[in-house]
């Protein structure tokens, strides 16, 4: 409880304005992180590296050359870390070693998409494609390491840098608590890049930011036979057309709607002749809310309506979530003291007018893992730029990033560590 007093006492003075912050030297000392990201060699070397990542985008648990990268950047910067965490993450430590841990948390992984964009450092890897931002978030974190590095001998504690596998569907964050590598940690912080949002701003909410997000698949089967004779047989794609719609009454009818919910069937496979009434049908799709009783509840009344639907037409379903596969992501929540710390940081670095308050939206994020142990903070980082056209959406096949954002997110994510361990050092006091 005290601690979190001290914490709170120190936070009141950082949010109660730029002026007072720079007295208290704050202001200065991040003012200097991004003096020295945006220097060009420092800027040159994050750049390369993010082209080089971008080069050779790799799937989820297969980031075994990003990863080498990573190590090798690490070691070239004499920093210590554990490898290999959840196949091919890494956990780097920077300061004393002693207590609080805070950490800083990059995703590794890229996406199945082919990529669209003639340029130089187009993905050699073809149908691969760093399409969210993640090599991006990889270079940013290496480029807090570099800044933080330099002022290990000031920590006030220990910067705990996540590299971790498997972001997009994986649950790599699951995977990584699962091995115990964040074991101790304290408090966490996370970014993303946001082509939705001007390069030099950044944006969050307290609570609620993202959603909780699973996935199912289910098979109905039925009695295949000629397409003529329907009355001998079961047809499983009429239950299946049937059991589609009557989820669409889940959200429309039994959510209140101040509630966001989503059930999006995304694909269905049936048979192949126009003659033939085939023997199964197999669709699926996925399942979010912004709260995980509303996941929960949303997983159950799926598998009902689906198993009473094939029985209506006298067929019969079974319901996958894969969960064991892929654990569903619980919804993404600020805490709410995290959150304003990273504001009221990222405040002084970046000027008010440029940190705004962001909407939850129905995406999902498995940082959410990570939220649910520990006092947890993800921010979107604007990567927005007009003559670079960088306005592509995420997951795009033609999304581009303005690179201009990389020393910002990396003297962000150093400046929210510093600032985290010096408010926990009044405490000791
Ligand atoms: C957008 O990118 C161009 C080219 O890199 C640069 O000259 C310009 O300053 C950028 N604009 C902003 C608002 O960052």
């Amino acid at each position: 409880m005290e601690f979190i007093c001290g914490w709170l006492l120190m936070l009141s003075a950082f949010v109660s304005g730029t002026a007072e912050a720079v007295e208290n030297g704050l202001g200065s000392e991040v003012g200097l992180l991004m003096d020295t990201a945006k220097e060009a060699e420092f800027f040159g070397w994050m750049r390369s590296v993010r082209r080089r990542i971008h080069e050779y985008p790799e799937l989820a648990f297969e980031e075994h050359k990003t990863s080498q990268i990573i190590r090798s950047e690490l070691d070239s910067l004499g920093i210590e870390y554990s490898w290999p965490v959840a196949k091919t993450g890494v956990v780097a430590s920077i300061g004393s070693g002693k207590q609080p841990w805070f950490s800083l948390r990059a995703d590794m992984d890229a996406l199945p998409i082919q990529e669209l964009v003639e340029w130089e450092h187009k993905s050699k890897y073809n149908g691969k494609m760093h399409a969210c931002g993640h090599d991006a978030h990889v270079t940013m974190l290496l480029g807090a390491a570099r800044l933080l590095q330099n002022k290990r001998d000031e920590l006030k504690g220990t910067v705990k840098l996540v590299f971790q596998p498997g972001e997009e569907g994986h649950a790599g964050a699951y995977h990584m608590l699962k091995e115990g590598a964040l074991n101790d940690f304290q408090a966490i912080f996370g970014l993303h890049v946001s082509p939705g949002m001007p390069t030099g701003t950044v944006g969050s909410k307290p609570g609620p930011l993202l959603a909780g997000a699973a996935r199912f698949s289910a098979v109905i089967k039925g009695k295949g036979g000629h397409a003529a004779s329907p009355h001998v047989g079961r047809d499983p794609v009429l239950a299946a057309s049937l059991a589609i719609l009557a989820l669409q009454q889940i959200v429309s009818r039994e959510t209140d709607p101040l509630e966001a919910r989503v059930i999006t069937v995304g694909f269905i496979e049936a048979g192949q002749a126009a003659n033939v009434i085939p023997e199964t049908v197999r669709f699926g799709g996925t399942l979010r809310s912004l709260t995980t009783e509303g996941l929960l509840y949303l997983q159950q009344r799926v598998r009902q309506v689906i198993e009473m639907q094939a029985a209506v037409h006298r067929c019969t379903a079974t319901i996958d979530f894969m969960e064991e596969k892929l654990a569903p992501y619980p919804a993404t929540v600020n805490d709410e003291a995290m959150y304003e710390h990273a504001k009221s940081t990222a405040e002084i670095l970046l000027g008010q007018p440029n940190v705004h308050l962001a909407p939850a939206t129905m995406g999902a994020e498995d940082f959410s893992f990570y939220a649910q142990k520990m006092p947890a903070a993800f921010f979107f980082i604007g990567t927005k730029n007009e003559t670079l056209k960088s306005d592509k959406p995420l997951h795009s096949p033609f999304f581009v990033m303005d690179e201009e954002a990389l020393p910002i997110g990396a003297a962000l994510h150093a400046a929210v560590a510093i600032s985290y361990l010096e408010s926990h050092a009044v405490e000791g006091l």
